[in-house]
């Protein structure tokens, strides 16, 4: 738990969606023993980006980054870091998809720039990260990215998992503000989970765009009722945690913005803290659960619809494989 009163917060977001959409039919018309009903019912779900076949998580990142470092106002050159939370890295091992952005937006200063392996968390432990280097006084400014290719990571004929996941990719500044800023984090991990959801290579999947390969390629393997339970209990520890350590109740909350994996789950958070559903930022209808990006691009959409003000006191709150979860309570400082 961080608590303090270091003024860094976020100077700007941006979020990226591949233009190509997948609706829940499209499972039906695959052959896939599903149906679009099933899927809206239990997840949500009705709609998803995927890449094109050339299109890599760094090159969505990168337009994110692009969105998110206008509003702030800054100037790529000026960063001090550049940190990539994704499961789906343009290179498996390295490099980093961090240093591919930081090659891709022309930045010439060497800045540290790596990438974070926390799944549908990353983001919001990579705003952490930003801003416990920022209270160090390594440096001022951050860009921190949720950029995922979830389409890579899917065997299409798995109907447990292929129904659930969509690409994209979202960014924030991170730095210095005149007023609100970060005012806690509660994060942590439970490892003795780590198997409840994997991503580990399989033999014999369907790729999005090609035939079905023989040899192992890494896919997502998951009990998902085992992930629901997990999620919501910790995601519901998580955000009592954070609350508690600033002295605020549930009322204090303008806005939930937690991790898109399930409406359900989103559901069953609102119900067990009490914090109206109103107040849950949601577009897992039409992005399904895009990982790590998740979060800055529900929180991009709610800038484009003009619902955040200066002052909104959000409860940012990620979960995911590890088994891990990261919240952070921050007061809106941005139009
Ligand atoms: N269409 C039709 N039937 C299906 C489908 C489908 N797409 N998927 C599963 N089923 C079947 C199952 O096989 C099972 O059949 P059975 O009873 O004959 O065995 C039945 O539906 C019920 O399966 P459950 O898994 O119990 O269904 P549940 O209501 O739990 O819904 C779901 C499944 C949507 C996956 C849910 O468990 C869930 O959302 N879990 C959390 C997922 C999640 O948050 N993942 C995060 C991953 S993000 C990350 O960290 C990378």
């Amino acid at each position: 738990m961080i608590t303090n009163n270091w003024r860094i917060g976020v100077l700007g977001v941006g979020g990226y969606l591949p233009e190509k959409q997948v609706s829940n039919a499209f499972f039906e018309t695959s052959g896939m023993d599903t149906s679009s009903e099933w899927i809206s019912t239990r997840t949500g779900i009705h709609n998803r980006h995927i890449k094109g076949p050339t299109e890599s998580t760094s090159d969505m990142a990168v337009l994110a980054a692009q969105m998110a470092l206008d509003q702030a106002g800054v100037s790529p050159n000026t960063l001090d870091g550049i940190w990539v939370a994704t499961s789906s890295p343009d290179n498996w091992g390295f490099p980093s998809t961090a240093c591919r952005v930081q090659q891709k937006l022309g930045i010439t200063r060497a800045i540290p720039c790596m990438d974070i392996a926390a799944a549908c968390s990353g983001f919001c432990y990579g705003v952490a990260t930003a801003y416990a280097y920022c209270a160090a006084g390594l440096g001022k400014t951050y860009l921190v990215i949720g950029a995922e290719s979830m389409s890579d990571l899917v065997d299409w004929q798995d109907r447990r998992t292929a129904i659930l996941f969509g690409d994209g990719a979202g960014a924030a500044v991170i730095g210095p503000v005149a007023t609100g800023g970060i005012q806690t984090v509660d994060q942590g991990a439970d490892g003795h989970s780590h198997d409840i959801l994997t991503c580990s290579p399989t033999p014999h999947t369907q790729p999005f765009y090609d035939n079905p390969v023989s040899e192992p390629r890494p896919v997502i393997h998951m009990n998902g009722p085992a992930v629901f339970k997990k999620g919501v209990t910790v995601v519901v520890e998580s955000i009592m945690a954070a609350l508690s350590a600033c002295s605020l109740s549930v009322n204090d909350l303008d806005y939930v913005v937690c991790h898109q994996a399930n409406q359900r789950i989103l559901e069953a958070v609102s119900k067990k803290t009490t914090i109206p559903l109103t107040k849950f930022l949601i577009n897992i209808d039409t992005v399904g659960n895009t990982s790590a990006a998740s979060i800055p691009l529900v929180l991009t959409d709610a800038i484009h619809q003009n619902r955040l003000k200066p002052g909104d006191r959000l409860c940012l709150v990620g979960f995911g494989a590890g088994f891990t979860w990261s919240t952070i309570i921050i007061e809106w400082s941005i139009t």
